[in-house]
């Protein structure tokens, strides 16, 4: 990997060149097997709210790897259900499908810069429906948390592939966790040499008062 562009220092190139060169190793090692196996993460099928007296429906659909975002989509619909709506929090794995539902909110954690790939595809197969209901999208992420502009700058450049098929979604950017325990061994690697650290950055009172807010 040549290490002379300006973008990007010649350390951290080669720390991108050692963490590619070691995940490849690992991979290549017949240890790969080992190293991608993931810890169990569930992915519950959620119904909030009295379905005898209610009526209208919303989606929480979820993408995750690790789970945290699972905690943040259940809060979502535990919350939205005090506004008198059934909420259903499912994963997208499922490919629930969006036509009971009068407004779909779509939960993606990011891996390497992006929405996790099942998140992006589930929206692409149902663009044209997702298109004609109200739609809104929370991403959880670890970066670019900040309140500064740079910050607020590359955590809305998550979503840039999903703005290219949905039209004019809201958004909702939170704070994830990083937990090792909930990770491959090759993720934990990959995050060890990035110096990523254990953490819950997941501030519920936002994720709470963003439900109570959206779609209003
Ligand atoms: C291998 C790996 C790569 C990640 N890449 C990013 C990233 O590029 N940007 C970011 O903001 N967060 C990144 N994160 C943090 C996750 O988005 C965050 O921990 C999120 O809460 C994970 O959600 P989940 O527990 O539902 O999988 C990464 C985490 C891991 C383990």
């Amino acid at each position: 990997m040549p290490c002379q562009t300006k973008s990007i220092s010649r350390r951290d190139c080669l720390k991108v060149a050692g963490i590619t060169l070691a995940a490849t190793a690992v991979t290549c090692s017949g240890l790969g097997f080992v190293a991608t196996r993931k810890p169990d993460i569930p992915t519950p099928d959620l119904v909030f709210g009295d379905e005898t007296i209610l009526r209208d429906r919303i989606l929480v659909a979820y993408a995750t790897r690790a789970g945290s975002t699972v905690e943040i989509a259940i809060a979502i619909g535990e919350s939205l259900s005090q506004r008198n709506y059934i909420v259903e929090v499912r994963p997208v794995i499922d490919q629930p499908d969006i036509n009971p539902y009068q407004a779909v909110i779509i939960g993606s954690a990011i891996r390497m810069g992006n929405w996790l790939p099942e998140a992006v595809e589930y929206i692409k197969h149902n663009q044209q429906i997702l298109n004609q209901k109200p739609v809104a999208l929370f991403t959880a992420h670890m970066l670019n948390a900040g309140d500064d502009e740079t910050s607020r700058a590359n955590r809305l450049a998550y979503l840039n592939p999903v703005r290219e098929i949905l039209t004019d979604p809201e958004e909702a950017f939170f704070a994830g966790k990083m937990d090792f325990t909930k990770l491959s061994f090759l993720d934990r690697m990959i995050s060890r040499m990035v110096g990523a650290v254990e953490d819950d950055l997941r501030d519920w009172d936002k994720i709470r008062t963003w439900a109570q807010a959206v779609f209003k």
